[in-house]
């Protein structure tokens, strides 16, 4: 205990005790176990997609969205518009306070390249019920390449705190057959 003082002045140059050598060799093992197994599961297992990263301004991200926004949306919903592009092409969703914003609508089994950024600060793109999560920051294009293995409606969570709405700060994502 702390509370008092070592009854040895020089107590920091005794000897380590050998289960501490131990302890401290398994804990190194087993990390070093645990690097090599986040190389293997990024291959291997269910985790999250390979991603890129561009630096872009958030004036040009939401340009490149409105513009997708023009093109293709299909109708409306509770106020935002559902986009649906064509099968191939870039998407694009952006987060900002507090809305992933617009809604997209997307053919199962077609591949998409999913731009995702922030116009303001720091928004996670949760995509439920599924295992993709990722940190989104403005000044970044992160670009994900989707293809859809089932068709059904999925929500956009934000999962990193962002302020008094974050809690509603939710997004869809439709795929039809
Ligand atoms: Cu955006 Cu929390």
């Amino acid at each position: 205990m702390a509370i008092t003082p070592p009854s040895e002045r020089i107590w920091w140059k005794e000897p380590i005790a050998k289960i501490e050598l131990i302890w401290i060799a398994v804990a190194f093992l087993w990390g070093l176990v645990m690097f090599f197994m986040m190389i293997y599961w990024h291959g291997a297992g269910e985790q999250n997609l390979s991603s890129e990263a561009y630096r872009i301004t958030p004036e040009a991200f939401s340009e490149k969205t409105n513009a997708m926004v023009e093109a293709y949306t299909v109708r409306e919903e509770s106020g935002f518009p559902v986009v649906r592009p064509p099968p191939g092409s870039d998407v694009y969703m952006l987060g900002r306070l507090w809305q992933w914003w617009p809604m997209l609508e997307l053919e199962k089994d077609q591949s998409y390249r999913l731009h995702l950024s922030s116009l303001d600060w720091q928004h996670g793109f949760s995509l439920q019920p599924t295992n993709i999560n990722l940190q989104i920051h403005p000044g970044y294009d992160m670009v994900v390449t989707l293809t859809p293995d089932q068709a059904g409606e999925f929500s956009v969570v934000c999962n990193e705190f962002c302020g008094i709405g974050h809690h509603l700060m939710i997004g869809k994502i439709f795929v039809v057959e």
